[in-house]
């Protein structure tokens, strides 16, 4: 089974013609690692495959139907570092994380103790713990990847796109990252799709990393 697949795809902006003929295939199970030069457009392919960019020619293919904003719930995503930019408003990590379940909140909107319990607990996996009421404006980088990445896996999607996840991140949360692709691909059988440069902490933390690279020319294995 196909998780995501992308054919023939270009994608532009405006004048600037970053994605030409893009064919790339994910199959349940696999790890993707997609690395190339900066400003290659690693981030814009991964915003088409999660569909914030609409591609101007091409499909994208979701567990093996059209990308629509159903199937898209089965993605969860880290996206790539928008540094101190980020979030300007005084959310807590864990108001951030249970955010991400909102379709589920109810008539009333407001989310269950369930749901808060879920988040916590997520937290808590990637060693959140004494972080939990903290507004994430407060937080480190590091920090702050790991809190997208217990959003990202508040839904229990089947696939897991990290855009650069090791980026200005210290050892320590490049540990639990490591931790939790391990378990979520060895244990509940997760596509993980990850943009990195670091092929170095790919070899030593992945086992049989598929790895394309991004170029000018389009994309080779
Ligand atoms: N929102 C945008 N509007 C216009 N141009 C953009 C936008 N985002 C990216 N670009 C341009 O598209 C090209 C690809 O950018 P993209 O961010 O996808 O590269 P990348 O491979 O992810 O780079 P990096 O390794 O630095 O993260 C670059 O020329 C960039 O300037
Ligand atoms: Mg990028």
């Amino acid at each position: 089974m196909k998780a995501i697949e992308v054919k023939n795809l270009d994608f532009s902006y405006g004048e600037n013609k970053v994605l030409k003929d893009i064919n790339f295939t994910a199959n349940v199970g696999d790890v993707i690692v997609i690395t190339g030069e900066n400003g290659c457009g690693k981030s814009t392919l991964i915003k088409v495959m999660t569909g914030e960019n609409t591609p101007d020619r091409g499909e994208v293919n979701i567990l093996e139907e059209p990308i629509d904003n159903k199937n898209i719930k089965k993605i969860g995503y880290v996206p790539q570092s928008q540094g101190d930019n980020f979030i300007a408003f005084p959310l807590t990590s864990k108001e951030l994380v249970v955010l991400q379940a909102y379709d589920e909140f109810g008539f009333i909107k407001i989310p269950s103790r369930k749901l808060y319990k879920k988040a916590e607990e997520l937290l808590k996996t990637l060693g959140l713990e004494e972080y939990i009421n903290t507004p994430v404006s407060e937080l480190s980088g590091g920090l702050r990847q790991r809190v997208m990445i217990a959003r990202a896996l508040m839904n229990e999607p089947s696939i897991l796109i990290f855009d650069e996840p090791t980026a200005g991140v210290d050892e320590d949360s490049k540990k639990y990252l490591a931790e939790i692709l391990k378990k979520l691909n060895d244990k509940h059988g997760s596509t993980i799709i990850l943009v990195t440069h670091e092929l170095s902490w790919i070899k030593d933390n992945i086992n049989t990393p598929h790895i394309y690279k991004i170029s000018q020319g389009g994309i080779s294995c």
